[in-house]
């Protein structure tokens, strides 16, 4: 959650760049910092722990005369938070500043790589990207092709703007993979970048969005922008209306196209801080117990409603496998009722993204009531569910508006990975190398999302061609049932077409009566232990002339020619498959809806908080 503010113009750049970090200070905001581009040329750094009001009093009457600059509001996730690993992050020879706002996936590799001479100052990941660079400028090429050629040797989702201090008001920019967006703004004699859109609006409202991949070169006079080839691309500059509806949305049609296309920064965001990579490991605030109180436990049970009750299904297999506590799921308008054995050996974990969800709320008490402890996933601060649990996840996803749920189903299926591992490591019963596994492979789930949403054209495609259809079968296995039942969610919520989610096991038991060659199914058939399993329920839906849409693993082109339309995942870890394999149902839902002219962000008679029974 790193916010990244940019100025070059003729104004004095310091203020401008504290209120930036005052309006991205809801990033992040375990320490800060801003460099400012001195005429000598010399590079002017200040770095602090703690809120931007400690930044603000480091520098209060001593910032340096100086028109362009960048600053920077942290959230840890490589290297604990301290002055040394605040950004802005600068090369030994201060030849380039830089902030930097996702994850360089191979930043181990690049630090080997620079040599034994190569002299880090911090843990960081960002600080490998400064010595790239500076040795490009070292070797005489210009500021863009240095970033350019230093960005060729990293793998990961990122954002980043390089300040060069021999060419003070020269700003490069750059976003690799879908995480962490850069906004340019565009103004009369001078520019900004921003990590997001409010804090460029109170300079200008023409704006240009970097997409993956692309890269810009920004002064006073203006913009270049190029590509990561370095070809010369013509990009719109779009003028954002006043409405604040309009600003929320940004650049896209409905809230629900914005959120969905937020998912890789909202799981790098859930992750952040949490998910460790030097050792390998979660540390999770929020666990109301120690060792004793998690050897104590006995069972977890796990209540939501919707699509948060989904995230729950997905979460009771992580208890199991990592904890290894027997887990239930139970839907909370179920479990009040039924007056649930309970005590305080038994966990609840509750799952509730506004956390104000009537059911959830009432089973949260009956649970409060029967003195089990409790811990709760929730994306809204200060929410009830917050005050009833005696600890908080928070998915820090950002406002959902859209009334089906996208952004917060994945963060929240990451969020119960955390809180299973943490778990695993408290009962002893999780083994270090499994963690360490997980965590590494969770540290890329922010790019594996990005790329399952370049699957976005050829779902649309899918979409023209089944929009007409009335009902959908939706099927999977293990971890990928509860992704089957919320791609049935999503259709049902968002197009009004009949869809049913099943575990494909169950499939011959009543389902496959309604399969002809009108009912299409959408069958997640990932290369698992039940590959097989699947391979023959997709044979038997043939077999009875069911077209079948099939979500595959990367790479396998087994069911080519077996199937209508086969959507190849990136690849992902297999437990962490659902937070990717959901990605095309949801663009599936999303562009069939639209061909059918349904009302996206706001589908009839549902609700996006639910306070009544
Ligand atoms: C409503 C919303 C769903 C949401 C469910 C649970 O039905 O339309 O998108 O999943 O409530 O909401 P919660 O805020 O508890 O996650």
């Amino acid at each position: 959650m790193c916010g990244i503010i940019a100025y070059t113009g003729a104004r004095p750049a310091g203020p401008i760049l504290l209120d930036g970090l005052r309006h991205l200070e809801y990033r992040g905001y375990d320490s800060s910092g801003i460099a400012l581009a001195l005429e000598g040329p010399e590079l002017y750094v200040e770095r602090v722990t703690g809120k931007i009001a400690g930044l603000v009093r480091r520098v209060e009457g001593r910032l340096p005369e100086a028109t362009a600059g960048v600053g920077h509001t942290r959230w840890a996730t490589h290297g604990e938070p301290s002055e040394r690993n605040a950004h802005p992050l600068t090369d030994p020879e201060r030849r380039v500043a830089i902030v930097h706002n996702g994850i360089v996936e191979n930043h181990e590799e690049l630090r080997a790589s620079l040599g034994d001479g190569a002299c880090f100052s911090s843990d960081t990941d960002t600080e490998v990207l400064a010595h790239l660079v500076a040795r490009e400028l070292a070797q005489g090429a210009d500021a863009l092709e240095a970033v350019r050629l230093a960005l060729g040797r990293t793998s990961g989702a990122f954002s980043l703007v390089a300040m060069p201090r021999d060419e003070p008001g020269r700003l490069i920019a750059a976003r690799v993979g879908h995480a962490g967006g850069v906004v340019v703004g565009h103004g009369e004699g001078e520019h900004l970048l921003a990590s997001d859109l409010g804090a460029l609006l109170p300079h200008t409202r023409r704006v240009a969005f970097l997409e993956p991949g692309e890269l810009a070169d920004v002064r006073p006079e203006g913009v270049r922008y190029v590509d990561a080839g370095g070809a010369e691309l013509t990009k719109a500059v779009e003028e954002q209306s006043v409405g604040a509806v309009a600003l929320v949305k940004g650049r896209h049609r409905h809230f629900l196209a914005k959120e969905l296309h937020e998912q890789p920064d909202a799981v790098l965001d859930v992750l952040r801080g949490r998910y460790l990579s030097d050792p390998p490991r979660v540390e999770l605030a929020g666990i109301p117990f120690d060792e004793e109180g998690a050897r104590a436990l006995r069972r977890v049970v796990l209540v939501g409603m919707g699509t948060s009750l989904l995230a729950c299904s997905v979460g009771r297999h992580y208890i199991e496998r990592f904890a290894r506590l027997p887990a239930e799921v139970d839907n909370a308008s179920e479990f009040r009722y039924r007056r649930p054995v309970l005590d305080p050996q038994t966990l609840v974990i509750s799952v509730s993204q506004s956390g104000e969800t009537a059911d959830t709320l009432a089973a949260m008490e009956e649970a409060r009531a029967a003195g089990c402890p409790q811990i709760t996933v929730c994306n809204t601060p200060g929410a009830q569910a917050t005050r009833v649990a005696d600890g908080t996840v928070y998915l820090r996803a950002g406002p959902e508006i859209s009334v089906a749920s996208t952004k917060c189903l994945t963060t929240s299926i990451a969020a119960l990975h955390a809180i299973a591992l943490h778990l695993g490591r408290l009962t002893g019963q999780l083994e270090p190398e499994l963690e360490a596994q997980q965590v590494r492979a969770a540290l890329h789930l922010p790019a594996a999302v990005g790329e399952a949403l370049e699957l976005e054209a050829q779902v649309a495609g899918i979409a023209e061609r089944y929009a007409r259809y009335q009902n959908f079968l939706f099927l999977g296995r293990g971890l990928s049932y509860p992704m089957a039942m919320e791609g049935a969610l999503k259709l049902k919520e968002l197009s009004y077409i009949h869809a049913e989610g099943y575990p494909a096991g169950e499939m011959k038991h009543g389902p496959i009566a309604l399969v002809d060659e009108s009912v299409p199914t959408v069958a997640i058939a990932l290369r698992d232990e039940v590959f097989e399993k699947m391979r023959s329920n997709i044979e038997q839906l043939r077999a009875r002339r069911g077209p079948v849409i099939a979500i595959v693993s990367a790479g396998d082109r087994s069911l080519d020619g077996h199937v209508e339309e086969c959507i190849e995942l990136p690849a992902v870890d297999p437990l962490l498959s659902p937070v990717v394999s959901v990605v095309p149902m949801q663009l599936l839902a999303y562009h069939i809806a639209l061909e059918r002219g349904a009302d996206v962000d706001q589908p009839r008679n549902l609700a996006k908080t639910v306070t009544v029974e």
